[in-house]
């Protein structure tokens, strides 16, 4: 008898066979999306709990954000920077205004928006610091991710990331995350010109570090006038509680980056803001992206940024997550072992059970109308759009507390 194949195993088997195996997605194939939910192509509905990793915290196809793309694909997508565009200043002014840093250099994605990151401060390191040529170096956290590229693993501590794909760049301190004693003895050496740091660790696993970190932190670097750069690819734009997850502490990064929600997840839009005196060491010629600053780019993340205003989506995000938090910790369950996160970013610790695994309990979540993602083995994050509804978050949250009881059963 021949097995009849699904359209889930013939595309997944297309990916297989034609694509690079740089993923191991769940086996889910989505074919539409609408505000919270999700649909496959066999028309299963979902629970998106991921959000691809905070990218689509306005919710999947916003349609504000997709009508301001269709009218911009229909007028002007790309001129490149050889001339000027008629949308980039003004967004260049709106997004300046609204997080409040005099420049914005507009890139596409977040590694990209990293390495901007990374070579403003080393200029800046030789122009304005006074660092030897070459001698720049700046400080990172065990545990980060700031994206893919060779500059970037060569700072990672996960083998994952890093390991074959040497020779690293080097000019990289590493320190434990959290740890204010490791950074004091780092500022030390007067070469270092800035500590990048994810104000909280969302790919390492919604790590969230101790209340007052960041801004001693700040303190430290300013002492020793080092910048401070906050990467909030993950945790900006609403989705810890506030607009970013340094406003908790009332920092204001040297260098802020941002990625992933400021595109609402229709488009790649990445953004590197600063004041003066730091960004305008990049002179024209010395860095850029064909892509970086387009129309299309310009218009959906105003539309984006708006959004963020207009639906309240931090008030929501912070209020929402504790409900969710305190909903989590009722699961009676010994597979939980540890319930974190800010805001909706927020993550469960997976204590395996009959050989069952986080990789299982999401694969049961999914059976069960819920999409979520593993990371490290045992951690799974629960970040769905900042536009989830209170009740929304108690329906999901049954399905994840029968999803562990039918694991734990199996
Ligand atoms: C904190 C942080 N920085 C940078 C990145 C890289 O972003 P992209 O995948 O758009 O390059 C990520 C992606 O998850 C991230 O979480």
């Amino acid at each position: 008898m021949v097995e009849e194949t699904t359209k889930t195993q013939e595309l997944i088997a297309l990916e297989d066979k034609h694509g690079a195996h740089n993923y191991h997605p769940l086996p889910v194939v989505l074919s539409k999306g609408e505000g919270v939910y999700l649909w496959d192509v066999e028309g299963e509905k979902y629970f998106d709990f991921l959000s691809a990793y905070s990218a689509v915290n306005q919710g999947h196809c916003h349609p504000k954000i997709i009508n301001t793309m269709m009218e911009q694909a229909k007028t002007l997508t790309l001129t490149s920077r050889a001339f000027y565009n008629d949308a980039l200043g003004p967004y260049e002014k709106y997004i300046t205004e609204y997080f409040g840093y005099d420049k914005v250099l507009p890139m596409n994605s977040g590694a990209e928006a990293d390495e901007t990151a990374l070579k403003i401060c080393r200029r800046w390191a030789y122009d304005k610091k006074g660092i030897a040529e070459d001698k720049a170096k700046i400080i990172v956290c065990d545990g980060n991710f700031h994206g893919r590229t060779i500059t970037i693993v060569s700072m990672s501590t996960d083998p994952d990331s890093y390991k074959g794909f040497g020779p690293h760049t080097p000019g990289f301190i590493k320190i434990p995350y959290n740890d204010l004693d490791a950074l004091a003895r780092e500022l030390e050496d007067p070469n270092v010109a800035g500590f990048l740091v994810e104000p909280i660790q969302g790919e390492a696993g919604v790590f969230v570090p101790d209340e007052g970190y960041i801004t001693k932190a700040y303190e430290m670097c300013k002492a020793k006038n080092v910048l401070f750069i906050a990467d909030e690819v993950q945790t900006g734009i609403a989705r810890t509680g506030k607009l970013l997850a340094c406003d908790y502490e009332n920092v204001r990064p040297d260098i802020l980056i941002l990625g992933k929600a400021l595109s609402g997840g229709a488009f790649p839009v990445s953004a590197v803001l600063a004041d003066d005196d730091i960004m305008l060491v990049i002179k024209p010629g010395e860095h850029g992206s064909t892509y970086g600053g387009n129309p299309i780019a310009c218009k959906v993340a105003i539309a984006a940024l708006e959004i963020v205003k207009e639906e309240n989506l931090a008030e929501r995000a912070e209020k929402l997550g504790e409900i969710f938090r305190e909903e989590l910790r009722k699961i009676d369950s010994e597979m939980i072992t540890l319930v974190r996160g800010k805001g909706l970013l927020n993550a469960i610790i997976i204590k395996p059970k009959n050989g069952k695994e986080a990789w299982d309990v999401c694969v049961k979540m999914k059976e069960n109308g819920l999409l979520a993602k593993p990371t490290h083995g045992d951690i799974i994050r629960f970040a769905p759009p900042l536009v989830i509804t209170e009740e929304q978050i108690h329906e999901a949250v049954a399905i994840i507390a029968k999803s562990i009881k039918e694991i734990e059963n199996e």
